[in-house]
């Protein structure tokens, strides 16, 4: 099963998640002005920026999704289905990102550029565009292929107390990174399997494809405090303005 397809069991695992809320509302406060999440998800991080009263507009591939966004919301986002990878709204926005690890769905380099060109496309001559992935961590890629690992913390789901073991295996050709979810439910493993890739970008392949794609990097954090990037950091998070 595609781990995009239950909304209730994404929101039930990532009910606690909330450690890149300040850094989306920070940067979003400071534009001030129109704002586009790319991969919105069920609209997580949507809510923090209606509730500082701002335009947002959310653009998502899985239509169960944005289902779930639009009854959690209200209907006060305005959410259309589409590809990250290519998209015309027909407008311009004053702030675009692309929160946890989104971007790392982009599988090609020409998946990334043409991401990166339609965010390009859609940022107004000021506009700021924030991009939040981890650093590829060779601990967590080359992990032995044939045992579980623990992925979340306990959580509740279908009135059980579920936790979630992954498996994964990475090809360091593609940078490809295929994972498969198991949910463990009051200690028993679950039948279904869900499964995701990310592709792995290293730092200085987002400097590149930023210089390439038109983009000046304005900041460059290594994790959601907004301490400078280096060799240690385990995020990368970039904030851009046009060229
Ligand atoms: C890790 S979730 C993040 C959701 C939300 N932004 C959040 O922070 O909770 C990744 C999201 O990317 C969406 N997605 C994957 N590929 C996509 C694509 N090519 N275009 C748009 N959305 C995509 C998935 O459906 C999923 O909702």
């Amino acid at each position: 099963m595609d781990i995009y397809s239950n909304p209730q069991l994404y929101d039930s695992i990532h009910k606690n998640y909330k450690w890149d809320l300040t850094l989306i509302k920070t940067f979003a406060k400071q534009n001030m002005g129109s704002v586009l999440e790319l991969a919105s998800g069920t609209g997580r991080l949507a809510y923090p920026i209606l509730e500082l009263g701002l335009d947002y507009t959310g653009l998502e591939l899985s239509k169960s999704f944005l289902q779930m966004a639009n009854k959690k919301l209200k209907n006060k986002g305005k959410f259309f289905i589409g590809d990250m990878r290519k998209f015309n709204l027909k407008s311009t926005f004053d702030f675009i990102f692309i929160g946890f690890n989104s971007f790392l769905h982009n599988l090609t380099i020409k998946d990334a550029k043409s991401c990166l060109r339609c965010v390009l496309n859609h940022l107004s001559p000021k506009g700021k565009f924030l991009l939040s992935i981890f650093v590829p961590n060779p601990e967590f890629l080359y992990r032995d292929e044939n045992k579980l690992y623990s992925a979340t913390d306990f959580f509740q789901f279908e009135n059980s107390q579920c936790r979630i073991l992954e498996t994964n295996d990475y090809d360091s050709e593609s940078q490809i990174n295929k994972l498969t979810w198991y949910i463990e439910k009051n200690g028993k493993m679950d039948s279904k399997k869900y499964k995701y890739s990310m592709r792995m970008f290293y730092p200085h392949e987002m400097d590149i494809l930023f210089q390439e794609q038109g983009f000046i990097i304005e900041d460059k954090f290594g994790d959601y405090n907004l301490s400078p990037f280096n060799q240690e950091s385990g995020m990368q998070i970039y904030l851009c303005r046009k060229q």
